[in-house]
This record gives C-alpha cells, sequence and structure tokens, in this order.
C-alpha cells in the first residue's frame, strides 16, 4: 500500500470514529491512537525510512497536511465536546429561583405574650423593676401576709386550690409584694407578671388558670393620685387617648382603701352589650393603697412610709386589646387563631 491510500484510510478510520466520541475521555484515547507515540499516523511517518531518497519529500509533505487537517478535526471535536459538556453542567446546577418551596413553619408570639411586652415596656419606662415568684405558694405569702388569716371570710372569695395545710397554688400574684417587701428596702417599684390559679368553671370570660400583673410602689408621699394617674397612663398607652377609665370603691384586705378599675367595653364601645353585661364597662383590674398592716408586717414602718399595689388581669386587657370576645381562644392554641398575631 502507499502512502495516500494509507493517509486515506486512517482519515477514514478517524473521522467515523470521530463520530461516535461521546466524551473527552474518548476523544483523548482517539487521538493517543492516531497521533500519540504508538499511533498509526506516527507508525506511517516511521515507514518513510523505507522509503527513497527522491520519494521522502514528497511523502513527508502529505503526512504533515494529513496531520494538520487530523489534529483540526479533533480540536474542533474537543471544542464541541467542552462546550456540550459545560451546558450540561450549568443546566443541571441550574436553580430556579421562581420555584415555590415548602416553607418552614415559623411561629407567632402569643397575643397574650404581646400584650405583656407592652404592659411590662409601659412600667419599665416608668422605671418600675420586673419581679417574679413561685406559683406553688406558702399560705403564708398568698394569705397571712396580706392580711387574710384562716377563717377570714375573704378566703372564700379566692377559690383556692389547696396542695396541703399550708401550701397553695397561689390565687394571685399580690404575695410577689409580701415577698419583696420583706427583701427589699423602699424606694420599691416592681412589676410581676405570672401564672395563677382558682377552682374557677371555665367559660369565655373565666379560665382555673389565668395570668396577673401585680404592680407595687411604696415610698415617702405616695398618694392614690399617683396610683390614679399611673392606671391611667397605663392603659392610654395600650389603648390610646379615647379609653375610659373608671374607679369603684371596692374591698381588699391588702389594700384600704380599695378599688376595681373598669375600661370601655371594646365590643359596645360603651353602650352595653353581651360582652360588659350591658354596662359599657369591663372590669381589668383591682388596686388600693397598701393596708398600713400589712406594711407592718413585712417590716416596713407604716408612719414613714405609703404604697399602692394594683393586680391586672392581663387575658382581660389582651382581649380588650384585640377584640377577643372568647378567653378560651387564649389557651386552646388553635393555629388559625394564633397565626392571625403576626
Ligand atoms: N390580688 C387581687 C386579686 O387577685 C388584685 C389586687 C392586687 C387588688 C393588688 C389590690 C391590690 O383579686
Amino acid at each position: 500500500m502507499d502512502i495516500r491510500e494509507n493517509l486515506d484510510l486512517i482519515s477514514r478510520e478517524m473521522h467515523e470514529a470521530l463520530e461516535n466520541v461521546g466524551s473527552l475521555q474518548e476523544l483523548e484515547a482517539l487521538k493517543v491512537k492516531v497521533l500519540g507515540k504508538k499511533g498509526s499516523l506516527t507508525a506511517l511517518l516511521r515507514s518513510m525510512g523505507q522509503l527513497s531518497p527522491e520519494e521522502r519529500p514528497k511523502a513527508g509533505q502529505m503526512i504533515n497536511v494529513a496531520r494538520e487537517e487530523l489534529t483540526a478535526a479533533l480540536e474542533e471535536k474537543q471544542q464541541a465536546l467542552s462546550s456540550a459538556e459545560k451546558e450540561m453542567r450549568l443546566k443541571k446546577e441550574a436553580i430556579d429561583v421562581t420555584e415555590p418551596r415548602d416553607l418552614p413553619l415559623v411561629g407567632t408570639v402569643h397575643p397574650t405574650q404581646l400584650v405583656l411586652n407592652e404592659v411590662l415596656s409601659c412600667f419599665e419606662g416608668l422605671g418600675y423593676e420586673v419581679v417574679e415568684g413561685p406559683e406553688v405558694e406558702l399560705d403564708h405569702y398568698n394569705f397571712e401576709l396580706l392580711n387574710l388569716p384562716k377563717n377570714h371570710p375573704a378566703r372564700d372569695a379566692q377559690d383556692t386550690f389547696y396542695i396541703d395545710d399550708s401550701i397553695v397554688l397561689r390565687t394571685h400574684t399580690s404575695p410577689v409584694q409580701a415577698r419583696t417587701m420583706l427583701t427589699k428596702k423602699p424606694p420599691i417599684r416592681i412589676v410581676c407578671p405570672g401564672r395563677v390559679f382558682r377552682a374557677d368553671e371555665v367559660d369565655a370570660t373565666h379560665s382555673p388558670v389565668f395570668h396577673q400583673i401585680e404592680g407595687l410602689v411604696i415610698d415617702k408621699d405616695v398618694s392614690m393620685g399617683d396610683l390614679k394617674g399611673t392606671l391611667d397612663a397605663f392603659a392610654k398607652r395600650l389603648y390610646g387617648d379615647d379609653i375610659e377609665v373608671r374607679f369603684r370603691p371596692s374591698f381588699f384586705p391588702f389594700t384600704e382603701p380599695s378599688a376595681e378599675v373598669d375600661l370601655t367595653c371594646f365590643n359596645c364601645h360603651g353602650k352595653g352589650c353581651k360582652m360588659c353585661k350591658g354596662t359599657g364597662w369591663i372590669e381589668v383590674l383591682g388596686c388600693g393603697m397598701v393596708n398600713p398592716k400589712v406594711l407592718e408586717m413585712c417590716g416596713i414602718d407604716s408612719s414613714v412610709y405609703s404604697g399602692f399595689a394594683f393586680g391586672i388581669g392581663l387575658e382581660r386587657i389582651t382581649m380588650l386589646r384585640y377584640g377577643i370576645k372568647d378567653m378560651r381562644l387564649l389557651y386552646e392554641g388553635d393555629l388559625r387563631f394564633l397565626r392571625q398575631f403576626r
């Protein structure tokens, strides 16, 4: 076979093989098979030694032309393969940022907590400190030190859960007052949020477990006017300047005088409805001037110091804040309800 025929054969075989090459590795193998040290074209070049000196230049030229042509074909294929491979990789790695996905569930802050935060920030702004106390409480702090001795008729009003003779689930946050007065010297300015327990029925406005925020101020020359001003500022801060605050004389053994405070009904805005039992008002807290007897029992000189205290029903003011008509919604954890508070 002469050189020409050999070259044609090599070229045809390589072009055929090129058609079927599907990857860069296969292409490299083909390149080695033709142009490598032991490749077919290289072998042909070596065989030139057997030619006569006159034939050699022409054969050499033919082989070089063929080599260039084959190299160019291989390179072209290599480029095509690399761009195809790149395109595939990009396609595979592509992220469709518009594709909808499952969003993780994000919790919401409970409405009671939202209102508590607001109340605490209001009182912290007025210089109060936040103090907490135990939910399982000694009778001594829950009743005795608050001027509610054993067999006092006012104990009945509290529907107490007794653990034993001397331990109760606290029926109000007022024991935190007593604990604080026993351990701190006046001036005292505290708010005490927490859970309280009463053997109450469950309905739209009652629950056996609910929350109160106790407030206590003890200093020289504290008056009922200070109490009224403070609660007025608190009500306006939470509900706006239109809200009306009403003080009604009341009785608590640990305050004298005592009052209950009502706010304009959120449902009827004062006209009278089922929520407010036709009165136009909703009771939200009890308060009064700390009974001098309580001050003395807690080691504070009542001839020097006076003070006021209040106990806010957190659920009540939350319902007022958001127009929630059934207290049970605050306890049941229904996500359809909770997700509305973002
Ligand atoms: N402890 C009272 C109650 O739970 C509320 C209250 C607190 C009243 C402080 C007066 C002063 O009903």
